[in-house]
């Protein structure tokens, strides 16, 4: 019998602190930078984002989305036999945040590992762990989105510490006798490397370099509106599936304005557009499965729905996954 692999359950979990652009143009001018909550409401739909407290971890907000999740599905932490983190902010240069995760929630064995594909991570882990189950390597699998963006944002650069947030989503997802997953496509090209970095590394006991994140936004913004309509466009061909066949489109939450230019191109009406970036920002990996989660929480998406999610990042990373929820 053929062996599919499905999501049985999601979650989510975003830190209390909560900036809305007033509050967040606020303390930035107490440093001297200048900003508007109709800046960024007009370039990039974002309206608040959340950041997490100076002692929580990226495996501390996965924790939380991996509960909800479980829950979701019914299962124990024990049940699950493996464990994959996206992020690109983890808790130590290593070991993982899988690792790290994975003792938090009171379990030992199974494998655990970290995908960093930046914002495209959450498609890069899901795919990896849809083709471990479909192997036999796995019958059930947390797939985690976990982020603290704001740990590297510069906040003296207006143009990207207005833009990110914190979060964490997370899917259970397992071995099925029925499709769940149809099909992805996945891609990079280092070449693009210097569009979107945080170009530090540790040597000698220093960080050399520069920590914080960098961003070219404008050639990042043209780069992803073409590759979010390609790999759509790849990954419904290779499910046998059309445009009108999605439910709902769930691409990285990155700016509003480069989401309803995919589903556009994907002639989708904009009610099947799932937004939240309007109140996350952009949490990188974690914007996926927390969009995702917040959908399903809120009755938009049901049982047997076809969606589409889409990552597209630093690397430079794109990706899309189809499946029927
Ligand atoms: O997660 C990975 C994927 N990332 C993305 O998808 C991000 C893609 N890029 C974008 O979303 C957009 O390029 C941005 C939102 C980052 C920028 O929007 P833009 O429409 O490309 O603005 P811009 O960079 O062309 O800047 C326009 C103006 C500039 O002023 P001048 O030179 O025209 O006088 C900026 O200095 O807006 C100014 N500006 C700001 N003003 C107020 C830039 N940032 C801000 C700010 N507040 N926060």
């Amino acid at each position: 019998m053929a062996r599919y692999s499905r999501i049985t359950g999601t979650g989510s979990y975003l830190p209390p602190r909560r900036l809305t652009n007033a509050d967040l143009a606020n303390e930035l001018a107490g440093r001297g930078v200048e900003t508007s909550d109709e800046w960024i409401v007009e370039r990039t739909g974002i309206r608040a984002r959340h950041f997490a407290a100076a002692d929580v971890s990226t495996s501390d907000l996965a924790l939380q989305a991996c509960q909800s999740a479980l829950d979701a599905a019914q299962l124990r932490a024990a049940d699950i036999d493996l464990i994959i983190v996206a992020t690109s902010t983890p808790d130590m240069v290593f070991p993982s945040a899988a690792c790290i995760l994975q003792n938090k929630l009171g379990v030992a064995g199974c494998p655990a590992f970290d995908v960093q594909a930046v914002c495209s991570g959450f498609v890069y882990a899901l795919t990896v762990a849809d083709a471990m189950i479909k192997t036999g390597a796995a019958n059930k699998a947390l797939v985690v989105g976990a982020e603290v963006f704001s740990r590297i944002l510069d906040f003296s650069d207006r143009t990207t510490c207005v833009l990110f947030g914190d979060g964490a989503g997370a899917v259970v997802l397992e071995a099925s006798d029925t499709p769940g997953i149809l099909a992805s496509d996945l891609h990079a090209d280092g070449k693009h490397v210097g569009i979107l970095c945080v170009p530090g590394n540790v040597s000698g006991g220093k960080v050399l370099g520069d920590a914080l994140l960098k961003m070219d936004g404008q050639a990042v913004f043209k780069l992803a509106v073409g590759v979010l309509e390609s790999s759509a466009r790849a990954t419904l061909a290779k499910a046998g599936l059309q445009e009108a066949d999605i439910d709902w489109l769930i691409p990285h939450q990155a700016n509003i304005r480069i989401m309803q230019s995919t589903a556009k191109k994907l002639k989708l009406p904009l009610e099947k557009l799932v937004v939240t970036v309007d109140q996350h920002g952009n949490t990188s990996a974690a914007s996926i499965p927390l969009a995702l989660d917040t959908a399903v929480r809120s009755g938009k998406i049901n049982k047997g729905d076809t969606l589409m999610l889409e990552g597209v990042g630093g690397g430079f990373t794109w990706g899309a996954v189809v499946l029927n929820y």
